[in-house]
């Protein structure tokens, strides 16, 4: 099979690409727009290090083929920044201490965007639903949840 030339959204404006069949879009993303937040953790959709969001819906980078993004509304961890500034999840996962290694922060950062957008104020329960495919292997998840309530708070 031959490459594809495929035209998406990409946090905000309109990128074109021309990918293989085989290619997944994580690769794409990191090797092609050098958007290196997603991660490539277990490669086979079980940590949720490789999170985008996908007309707005967590989807698994590792798993999704780059083809697929043709014609998506695609953002990044990248693309939650708030101008140059830290958006708001990510500005709560830092202040909330639940960054170790930071490696699933990316992935945790976009889930905890796609639970917001679906509960603005979401139960303890409702976020560690959200987060349940999202592995972290030093924080615990405490600060994790903590982080994504305090995102949550409406500004005073
Ligand atoms: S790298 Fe995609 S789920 Fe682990
Ligand atoms: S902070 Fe290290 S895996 Fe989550």
């Amino acid at each position: 099979m031959s490459d594809v030339t495929i035209a998406f959204r990409l946090n905000g404006r309109m990128v074109s690409a021309t990918v293989a069949p085989t290619q997944a879009a994580l690769e794409c993303l990191r090797d092609q727009f050098a958007l290196t937040g997603a991660k490539l953790g277990c490669g086979e959709g079980e940590c949720g290090a490789c999170a985008i969001l996908l007309d707005g819906q967590a989807a698994l980078g590792c798993l999704t083929p780059a083809a697929d993004l043709d014609g998506r509304e695609v953002r990044t961890v990248e693309g939650l920044r708030d101008g140059p500034a830290l958006g708001r999840i990510q500005a709560a996962l830092v202040h909330e201490g639940a960054v170790q290694c930071g490696f699933c922060t990316p992935g945790m950062a976009v889930a905890a965007a796609a639970l917001l957008a679906e509960h603005p104020a979401p139960t303890v329960e409702q976020i560690r639903r959200g987060l349940e495919g999202n592995l972290c292997r030093c924080t615990g998840y405490v600060a994790i949840v903590q982080a994504v309530q305090t995102a949550a708070e409406p500004t005073p």
